[in-house]
């Protein structure tokens, strides 16, 4: 009995000392294990005299007992130990300064682009689109402008071949969609894109450039109703409380032809250095479809009628967003180009 209770201190003291998992796995094996401490007092047994078997079996039963549920606190212990150093040692520190994820922006000539596809998408346009090299037939031809007619001189062109160039403006996706639509009316699209011109790159002028035109074709379609379009594009784009005005000018598509101008909307047309103290802004071309061009493409010009405007980007994106030089849409330089994402 003095042994069993020799071997059971001994047990406990291993227990309480054992450091980490692996020692405690150790004592377990000394003690508890086959070739171990606690089963040596039960061989010893067998030399025993009959009548003290009982207590003494007992007795060392007892004794793996305690020592086994001592290894099992323990262990239990020194898990919970091992799993908070674990955590200890893999602590994230969330107040570190991250690797910061560079996010791109949309361009400004694209937001434009997009808020003007949002708004006539929503008056329930279209969206059209053409190749940027163009024949000179749709470029042109169609459009009403014939060769060695003067209007050529009003956009210098980029040839590729006598008949093939670089679209000079949107309006060659226009004639696009009207030989498309076979005469067939209504006709209510806009297509916006790249243009070519071959201008002397300044702060104003850039050889490749942006446009967006509308055309609406159909049944007693008026100036007013281009009028009415144009003054909800002006809010849109500048701002409610836009008035818009046309002055006559000359486009060989259009019959009558105007220039549109949009009340400043930053002096709200009282005039300012931005107008040049006018009080209005002009902003793009329009008119009526010439019922020539109608007819060129297959529509009865007494029966239908139609108005088109084209607008540059680069000259709205201008003005709204106060930029001074269309360059820095094309320079690709970063800390203009992010400007751009928290305006509408
Ligand atoms: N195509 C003309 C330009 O580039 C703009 C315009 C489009 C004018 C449609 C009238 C109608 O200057």
């Amino acid at each position: 009995m003095e042994q069993i209770r020799e071997v059971e201190e001994k047990a406990l003291e291993a227990v309480r000392n054992a450091e980490d998992l692996a020692a405690l796995q150790q004592v377990r094996v000394m003690y508890l294990g086959k070739k171990g401490s606690i089963q040596g007092l039960m061989s010893m047994m067998k030399s025993l005299p009959k009548e003290e078997k009982p207590a003494f079996g007992q007795a060392v039963n007892q004794c793996k007992q305690t020592v086994s549920d001592a290894i099992e606190a323990r262990n239990a212990e020194l898990q919970k130990e091992a799993l908070a150093k674990q955590l200890e040692e893999e602590k994230i520190d969330i107040t570190l300064a991250g690797d910061k994820l560079e996010v791109g922006t949309t361009h400004p000539l694209i937001m434009v682009q997009q808020q003007l596809e949002d708004l006539f998408i929503g008056m329930g346009y279209t969206v059209a689109e053409g190749p940027e090299v163009e024949q000179d037939y749709y470029n042109f031809e169609l459009a009403n402008i014939p060769k060695d007619h003067p209007a050529r001189d009003m956009q210098d062109t980029f040839y590729i071949d006598p008949n093939t160039l670089l679209r000079t403006h949107t309006t060659a996706m226009q004639m696009r969609e009207l030989e498309k639509a076979k005469g067939r009316t209504p006709i209510k699209l806009i297509c916006p894109g790249k243009v070519y011109r071959r201008d002397d790159d300044d702060a104003t002028h850039s050889h490749q450039f942006m446009q967006c035109e509308g055309l609406v074709v159909g049944e007693k379609i008026t100036l007013a109703d281009l009028k009415g379009t144009l003054t909800a594009m002006a809010n849109r784009m500048f701002g409610e409380g836009r008035k818009v005005r046309f002055r006559p000018s000359f486009f060989p598509f259009t019959e009558p032809s105007v220039e549109v101008d949009v009340s400043c909307p930053f002096c709200n047309g009282k005039g300012c250095s931005v107008c040049k103290g006018s009080g209005w802004i002009e902003i793009l071309g329009a008119g009526m479809v010439h019922p020539h061009v109608l007819e060129m493409n297959g529509f009865d010009s007494e029966k239908c009628s139609g108005f088109a405007f084209g607008v540059g980007l680069e000259r709205v994106a201008m003005l709204k967003y106060g930029i001074d030089d269309i360059r820095n849409f094309y320079t690709n330089d970063l800390r203009f180009l992010k400007n751009f994402d928290r305006f509408d």
